[in-house]
């Protein structure tokens, strides 16, 4: 039921693991399942410099996970702000329906920690 991007970021994800000097971390939980996402920020010059994340769910939250990561490497904080779980998705191939809620995680996760780094500059 799952394209076989999803099973490449599900068997090899990218990115996983905790980062000891992230400059924020955005926590989300979903309230479908239970499942737990940790996504961690490094920003330089209003860029992400490095992210990384720690999902406690399904495939289909840890195939969003690591491909969240990879499309907001390197990207202004403004835009990482704007991915949206649909391009997480569709950067995926897509999702089964009843996964979708799952991909919700990863782009709360990103745009949660990207709240915590801004409201730490002020
Ligand atoms: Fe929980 Fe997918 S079933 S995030």
């Amino acid at each position: 039921m799952y394209s076989e991007k999803v099973l490449e970021h599900f068997n090899n994800p990218k990115n996983m693991g905790e980062m000891e000097d992230a400059d924020a971390v955005g926590i989300v939980g979903n309230p479908v399942c239970g499942d737990l996402m940790h996504i961690y920020i490094k920003v330089k010059k209003n860029k992400i410099e490095d992210i990384s994340f720690q999902t406690f769910g399904c495939a289909a939250a840890i195939a969003t996970s690591s491909m969240i990561t990879e499309l907001a490497k390197g990207k202004k904080i403004e835009d990482a702000m704007n991915i949206t779980r649909k391009d997480v998705a569709d950067a995926l191939d897509g999702l089964p329906p009843i996964k979708m809620h799952c991909s919700n995680l990863a782009a709360e996760g990103l745009h949660e920690a990207i709240r915590i780094y801004k409201s730490h500059q002020k």
